[in-house]
């Protein structure tokens, strides 16, 4: 892989041991993957950030000295950093969580944690009254980034049109530190043309986004898919698209018909036509990683309502909200009957909709998530709308529990039930 003169004094060491590791790092990938060169980018987003899943590996971040070149933000840690005590996390974790915390801090890393950067509303303005298209977290088309957490890294590939591999935890941070990646993969436009049509038969909502997310990984493998709906899904409908594909496939980009910028049909050589019924049989195929979708699964009964993977925007809060409205008053209960979670960017924190939602009973957490905390592995019957959280949780957790994937309002519902 060619690299400049200033980049050969960084690998050779001339610049520090940091950079010169980072450096490493960057040109074994690049030259493996046949990298010509490296580009610069304009930001990064780092997962392995919970002491859950990153353990002492921490120990490694924490001898990287200097600071990250371009801005660069974290994925969820193990505990909600203000309201860890009510999570029952327990002081050990907590004094190892913020370790980890302080190792990325000291790189100048913000410490958003939130597996969505790209909802950050714009710094100093009030998240409600914000549009996120101002906001700096959110990269444009054609940027080049470097970002891990697969979900992430589909949504900016496929509905914001940025240009992203599906780094890992390392080869994000070298980039972070360098401002660049390797030019290979995603970054090169002739590798994001679709190649195979996902005709989408029936009108579908909510939680069948992420079970056909889960299935598009089985049926495309690592091609490039090009959705075709019957409308047009709303952004939180791709985000649990992304999440699900990134559950289970290899592919980093979708596209969708009438939103991805990039959206072509000339490299189209499969059309695979997808039918509502086939999202139940396939996740009822899968066996116990999970319990099926809806209540007629055969999964049991839910202990937890988990909703919020990735996390919650706050078009989904006001829509939870809204249901948990409904359903309080159905049911002429003011409080939900089972324990419920939602989890969501720190943004968030302290606004009326987060305050009204707990009203009725409901925990509302950032910076963590249901799946890379440790505070939830006391449930055994997780309930959510999550794809990603239906195959996660059982892969993730020693008790290996049963999880239902359900509609939104489903969920809410059996909550107050
Ligand atoms: Fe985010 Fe945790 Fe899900 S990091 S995508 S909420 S598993």
């Amino acid at each position: 892989m060619y690299l400049t003169s200033e980049e050969e004094r960084i690998y050779e060491g001339e610049r520090g041991w940091t950079l010169q590791k980072a450096m490493q790092i960057l040109v074994a990938i690049g030259e493996l993957n046949g990298a010509e060169r490296l580009i610069p980018i304009k930001s990064a987003h780092v997962s392995g950030a919970s002491y859950k899943t990153i353990g002492d590996a921490y120990e490694f971040v924490e001898r990287l000295q200097g600071r990250v070149a371009v801005r660069t933000t974290l994925n969820p840690v193990g505990m909600d950093l203000e309201r860890w005590r009510e999570m029952l996390i327990d002081e050990d974790f907590a004094k190892k969580q913020r370790a980890v915390l302080s190792a990325y801090e000291k790189l100048g890393i913000l410490a958003e944690c939130t597996c969505v950067p790209y909802e950050i509303p714009p710094p100093r303005s009030h998240p409600l009254e914000t549009s996120l298209a101002s906001s700096p977290f959110r990269p444009r088309e054609g940027e080049h980034i470097a970002w891990s957490e697969s979900s992430a890294v589909i949504f900016a590939n496929s509905v914001l049109g940025a240009r992203t591999n599906m780094e890992g935890a390392p080869s994000a941070l070298a980039a972070a530190l360098l401002g660049k990646t390797p030019l290979y993969g995603l970054h090169i436009p002739e590798n994001r043309n679709a190649t195979v049509k996902l005709l989408i038969c029936d009108e579908i909502s909510d939680a069948d986004f992420g079970a056909l997310g889960l299935l598009t990984g089985e049926i495309v493998g690592d091609s490039v898919p090009l959705f075709e709906f019957k409308g047009i899904p709303s952004e939180d409908e791709l985000k649990q698209l992304a999440a699900g594909i990134g559950a289970t496939g290899s592919v980093g980009i979708f596209h969708v018909k009438g939103v991805t910028p990039e959206a072509k049909e000339d490299m189209i050589s499969e059309v695979v036509h997808v039918e509502r019924s086939q999202l139940r049989d396939f996740l009822e195929s899968c066996g116990d990683a999970g319990a099926g979708v809806g209540s007629s699964g055969g999964g049991g009964e839910p202990d937890v309502v988990a909703i919020g993977c990735p996390h919650c925007s706050l078009n989904e809060l006001r829509r939870i909200y809204k249901i948990l409205k409904e359903e309080s008053k159905r049911s002429r209960r003011s409080k939900v009957a089972l324990p419920f979670f939602i989890f969501t960017a720190r943004a968030f924190r302290g606004s009326e909709i987060v305050r009204r939602i707990e009203n009725f009973g409901v925990k509302v957490f950032c910076d963590t998530c249901f799946v890379v905390s440790p505070a939830f592995e006391r449930f055994s019957c997780i309930l959510t709308n999550s794809g990603k959280m239906w195959r996660y949780a059982p892969l993730l957790s020693q008790r290996r529990p049963k999880v239902i994937l359900a509609s939104t309002e489903e969920c809410v519902k059996r909550a107050f039930s």
